[in-house]
């Protein structure tokens, strides 16, 4: 890999193509990561996005990469503009394009990734990743800075699961569990320093189209 790691160690989740990279990034790739981030919502800043139905999410919201995932009284969708700035979105950081290739293996890059900014009760309900074009490529998430209770369970039936993802964390969802239902339950608030005021920020790789 062209970036520092910790030992590449995949843990057993339970759910077949629910993949876990506990630890993956080590502390410096983590504020390597991060400033890249920084760097990029100067130019695209995070904002608060609505359900189609007009009610606010409490997760923070930005992209980068040549689409973006949106969300307001038109519908789910994806945009090459900033919904507030009306500017295309920045690069994805080339560090992410590296663990894409590496981790999932997948022929082509991602075209988005989703920036979401939780801090105190942010949250995020139980829901499937299915607006993009192509759903047999993966997701890719990295996790920076407060641990998450991360629920999961099969696409249908079934009971969900819960797992910590911590800051420097990687899953993915591919295969059998690319449509996986998944959500944020909870921060665990003031588990890590590394986000500036505190918080979580996730990091979500896919091929929208
Ligand atoms: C998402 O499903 O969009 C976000 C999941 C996460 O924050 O880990
Ligand atoms: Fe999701």
């Amino acid at each position: 890999m062209a970036y520092p790691t910790k030992p590449w160690t995949e843990t057993d989740t339970g759910l077949d193509g629910f993949r876990l990279w506990p630890g993956l990034l080590d502390t410096d790739t983590q504020k390597a990561l991060l400033h890249d981030v920084q760097t990029r919502v100067a130019r695209a800043p995070f904002y608060q996005p609505a359900t189609p139905g007009g009610r606010p999410f409490s997760v923070r919201m930005t992209n980068f990469g040549p689409l973006g995932w949106v969300s307001d009284k038109q519908g789910y969708r994806y945009q090459r503009n900033h919904p507030v700035m009306h500017q295309p979105w920045p690069d994805i950081p080339p560090l992410l394009l590296d663990l894409w290739r590496d981790l999932t293996g997948w022929p082509e890059p991602p075209d988005a990734c989703l920036v979401n900014l939780y801090r105190d009760t942010a949250r995020m309900g139980l829901h499937q990743d299915k607006d993009e074009a192509d759903m047999g490529a993966p997701v890719l998430s990295i996790s920076l800075g407060d641990t998450a209770v991360f629920r999961f369970g099969p696409a249908e039936g079934g009971g969900t699961r819960s797992v910590k993802l911590a800051s420097g964390d990687v899953c993915a969802l591919t295969g059998p569990a690319r449509l996986a239902r998944h959500g944020i339950d909870r921060l665990l608030v003031g588990s890590s320093t590394l986000v500036p005021q505190g918080g979580r920020i996730n990091l979500t790789l896919r091929k929208a189209l």
